[in-house]
């Protein structure tokens, strides 16, 4: 695996790869990876010929209560696990490389990115569609992985790409999860012993009412306030608890048969974020 820390010097060897015929995919990363992050890089092997791997830790989607200083680093660690799983390049630029104008351009798609995860956290989808822009930019990728558990950063890209006649496909890949049903995450390293036991709660919850709806509850309502309440008994605070459309991100109307439930809900000191899609039987 070769790795670079310049736009320069990756853009000359993909350039080199694609005048041999070659596709490109992409995973873009903050590092710290984990088995989630390899399922991202073995999908991506299977959707081109060469894999570009990112890590940059994008000061622009921190919110100022969030502590950039204190987002692990394990560069080394995380080079020799992609590299072992047959990553094709690794690219991990400087801060000043990737803003060298400071962040005096950004890419906005305001109505998807202030609900849900974005009301309680300003500003941070505006700095993952920033960032991921100008990714895209440097590797022009054939292909770009994001995983499902961040389904609303991927419903996003989703609409960025779309609008902005980005030529890269994305690709969603499945959540990742421990025995107990847990998804698999960075911030999983905040829990404590105890809140580790507690943490699977929040999909429990989710799939218990994914079964209330497939078994005909439609006041969803109802679905959503008794999983706050069951979150907070199991010792959550939770963010939100939504059913939503699966392409919209808003409330279901009565026709729309494609529904996500999605939810946020910090323990201790980790934020957990997880959902579980469903779908509703045609009439
Ligand atoms: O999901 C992440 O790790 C980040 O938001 C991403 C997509 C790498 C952008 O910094």
């Amino acid at each position: 695996m070769l790795t670079f820390t310049t736009i320069k010097l990756l853009r000359e060897a993909l350039s080199s790869e694609r005048k041999q015929g070659h596709t490109i995919s992409f995973v873009p990363t903050m590092g710290n990876l984990h088995e989630g992050h390899l399922a991202l890089v073995r999908a991506a092997k299977l959707q081109a010929d060469k894999v570009v791997v990112s890590i940059f830790v994008n000061p622009m989607q921190f919110g100022a209560n969030e502590d950039l200083d204190a987002y692990p680093r394990t560069l080394d660690k995380d080079t020799q696990m992609i590299a072992e799983i047959g990553a094709d390049f690794l690219f991990a630029p400087t801060a000043r490389e990737m803003y060298p104008h400071g962040m005096s351009t950004q890419i906005s798609i305001p109505v998807l990115s202030n609900i849900l995860c974005g009301a309680n956290r300003p500003g941070h989808f505006q700095g993952v569609t920033t960032i991921c822009t100008k990714l895209f930019n440097i590797v022009q990728p054939d292909v770009a992985m994001f995983g499902e558990k961040d389904y609303q950063q991927l419903t996003i890209i989703r609409h960025m790409v779309e609008d902005l006649y980005v030529p890269t496909r994305i690709v969603g890949v499945q959540t990742g999860r421990a025995e107990d049903g847990l998804a698999l995450s960075s911030r999983n390293m905040y829990l404590t012993a105890e809140e580790r036991k507690i943490a699977p709660e929040l999909y429990r919850n989710l799939v218990a009412a994914k079964n209330k709806i497939l078994a005909g509850e439609r006041n969803y309502f109802a679905v959503e306030e008794e999983a706050l309440k069951n979150l907070y008994e199991a010792g959550f605070r939770p963010d939100y608890f939504h059913v939503s459309n699966r392409s919209t991100l808003e409330a279901p109307t009565p026709a729309d048969d494609k529904l996500i439930i999605l939810a946020a809900a910090q323990l201790g000191k980790a934020r957990l974020i997880d959902n579980c899609k469903l779908d509703l039987p045609l009439p």
